[in-house]
Parts: structure tokens; C-alpha cells; sequence
């Protein structure tokens, strides 16, 4: 984890977007690859496999495993690989893993936390504004690519007032 992004909860997608395929996001500068265990549960690891490097979002996902779709190592939700198909009765080499990453669904979104060494019991609450969990309340999904941090297009969309005057094409006009 690097100096420019506070540790926090980070919606990183919509929980509907997760379904049987292993789903790449980018969290804080860093790939992940979210999947769904035998449960239901959301789990999320770092995107490349610890063996040779290959993209696992691209595997599958076998038994609520994420299987890598070079060699077909699997992975459980803490990043663990359980099996090697190319030799199954040998122990799992210590390498075999990679980092795995803190993951709620609340309010429809998948929340990740970016700190895979946190204990789970030192993680803070995920504090939501209490509309986002009300049914009486709309979540429109809406996705735009900003080159810009994040901090900076919270601020941009915040501040409305600004619409007028850099955006003169917008239908927002203080003066009308
Ligand atoms: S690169 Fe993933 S199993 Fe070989």
C-alpha cells in the first residue's frame, strides 16, 4: 500500500457485476481479482498468480475456487493455493500464495479494503450515509474514467457551483 491513498473501505464495483467469472478491478493502483466462494461470499486477491504471473482473471472459477487459467493452480479467498494439478500428490510449495484483500457487499456495492496483513477483527466499521441502504432510495449505477485521483473528482462533483462557469454547455446556469 502506497503513501497517496488513505487505508479506507473502497467500493470497487456493483455487487450484480460479480456473478460465476472472476471480476478484475483496480484498487488504489493495484489489480485485484474478485470471485465468489462456495458460499456466495465475495473474495478478493491480488491479480496475478504467484507461479508465473498470469492475469487469474482470465481463469475461472471451479468449486468456489479461482483457478488460473495457465496451470490451473486454485485459490481459496485468502489467497492460498490448495491444489496443483500437474502434481497432486506433492505438498504446495510455500510460494504458492498471493495477498488477499479484506471484502463486504453492502448497499449493492462490492467494499474492499486495501491492507491484505490487517487482522480481521482490527478492521474499522464501513460507516455508510444511511440513504444508500434505504429501499425507498434509487442506487443509479453510473462508471466514468477520470485521469485524475480520486479526491479530486470527489471535490469536482461535489462542488456544483463551478458547473456554470467551466461547463457553460451544462443546463445549470445561476443566473437563469
Ligand atoms: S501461471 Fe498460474 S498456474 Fe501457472
Amino acid at each position: 500500500m502506497n503513501g497517496k491513498f488513505p487505508c479506507t473501505w473502497y467500493p470497487i464495483g456493483f455487487s450484480a457485476e460479480l456473478a460465476k467469472k472472476p471480476l478484475k478491478k483496480k484498487m488504489v493502483g493495484r489489480d485485484v481479482v474478485l470471485f465468489r466462494n462456495k458460499d456466495g461470499a465475495a473474495q478478493a486477491v491480488y491479480a496475478y498468480c504467484p507461479h508465473r504471473g498470469a492475469d487469474l482473471s482470465l481463469g475461472c472459477v471451479r468449486d468456489g475456487k479461482l483457478t488460473c487459467a495457465y496451470h490451473g493452480w486454485e485459490f481459496n479467498g485468502e489467497g492460498s493455493c490448495l491444489h496443483i494439478p500437474s502434481q497432486p500428490d506433492k505438498p504446495v510449495p510455500k510460494f504458492a500464495h498471493t495477498e488477499h484483500y479484506p471484502v463486504m457487499e453492502r448497499a449493492g456495492l462490492l467494499w474492499i479494503y486495501p491492507d491484505s496483513n490487517i487482522p480481521p477483527d482490527s478492521l474499522p466499521p464501513l460507516q455508510l450515509f444511511e440513504e444508500l441502504e434505504n429501499q425507498e432510495y434509487v442506487l443509479a449505477p453510473y462508471e466514468s474514467f477520470w485521469k485524475a485521483h480520486f479526491t479530486r473528482v470527489v471535490e469536482s462533483v461535489l462542488d456544483v457551483v463551478h458547473l456554470s462557469f467551466v461547463h457553460k454547455d451544462s443546463s445549470v446556469h445561476l443566473d437563469d
